[in-house]
């Protein structure tokens, strides 16, 4: 499929993952708007951007996901620069080391790494029809990682049980899988479409700006670091979900790469992508029966 002429959303697209695949489709033609919270991060990985691939329609949208207020006018901010959206990657992620609450009394890990991209593609969702109903491409990748979990759906804010980082992590990114079912049962016979990839495991600054990283993770990417794929390597698995014919008409799965993986048996049980999804509406304030 022609990447040429058609417009893109990138979240956390100023560093590993993100800031590659941005890469990849400013590259091949297309009209990136790279979604970051640090506006100086975010323009000094836009100008190298532009600068690497010679597209000067790569373009910054300042927002921090930890944030629904933020998310809302980042929205509106995508409305008024496009009426349609072909490619909407949701790979922004990180984890905290503490608990802590947002703005929004929603646990950090949970709002960024899942809140976030529910509501967000539910603030999009009429530009990718816009495309679809154009006759063009409309697709949606989340990016998920691998993790043999299930979500606590009585205690998604961590109140009742000790907080660890890399559970709560685990669970808040299996919130991927389950979003990524049920929005594809939602969004059937629109022509848009949504899958979720694990890019596999890579270099990169995961959870690095927000104190995640302990001294162990540290030194352990310092030593074997080099032994690791590169993101751009990790891109691949997105951007051929993004462009591939082979998955035109694929959607709600969950994939490796190029071929579906396995889920946490939870993530397969459409009540529980259904009871999740009722629960993640009413904590960003939308209605539940909303697509
Ligand atoms: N690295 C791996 O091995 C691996 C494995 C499986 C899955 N993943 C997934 O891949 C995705 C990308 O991660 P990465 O490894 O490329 O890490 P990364 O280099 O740290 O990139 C994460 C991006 O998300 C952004 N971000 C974090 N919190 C944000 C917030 N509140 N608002 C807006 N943007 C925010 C970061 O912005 P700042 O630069 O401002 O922090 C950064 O641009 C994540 O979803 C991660 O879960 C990674």
């Amino acid at each position: 499929m022609q990447v040429a002429g058609k417009t893109a959303l990138v979240t956390g697209a100023n560093s590993g993952l993100g800031k590659a695949v941005a890469t990849a489709l400013a590259a091949n033609g297309a009209r990136v708007l790279m979604l970051c919270r640090s506006a100086g991060r975010g323009a000094a990985a836009r100008d190298e951007i532009i600068q690497a691939t010679g597209n000067g329609q790569v373009e910054l949208i300042v927002c921090d996901l930890a944030s629904q207020a933020d998310i809302r006018a980042a929205a509106a901010a995508v409305h008024q620069t496009t009426d349609a959206l072909h490619f909407l990657v949701n790979n922004a992620g990180t984890a905290f080391a503490e608990r802590g609450l947002t703005e929004d009394g929603v646990e950090r890990t949970l709002a960024v790494d899942h809140l976030a991209p529910f509501l967000l593609t539910h603030l999009l969702l009429d530009l990718l029809e816009a495309a679809a109903q154009a006759g063009e491409a409309a697709r949606i990748v989340n990016v998920g990682t691998k993790i043999d979990t299930a979500m606590d759906c009585s205690d998604l804010n961590w109140e009742r049980r000790p907080y660890r980082m890399m559970a709560a992590y685990g669970e808040a990114k299996l919130g991927n899988i389950h979003f990524t079912r049920e929005l594809a049962r939602r969004l059937a016979g629109t022509g848009v479409t949504v899958n979720c990839v694990f890019p596999g495991v890579f270099l990169s600054n995961l959870g690095g700006t927000d104190g995640a990283q302990n001294w162990a993770l540290k030194l352990f990417a310092k030593a074997f670091g080099w032994a690791l794929p590169k993101p751009a390597r990790a891109a691949e698995r997105v951007t051929w979900l993004l462009t591939a014919d082979t998955v035109a008409e694929v959607s709600g799965e969950y994939f490796g790469d190029r071929k579906p993986i396995p889920a946490p048996a939870q993530a397969d049980d459409p009540a529980a992508n259904a009871e999740l999804w009722r629960l993640s509406a009413g904590m960003v304030g939308l209605d539940g029966d909303a697509r």
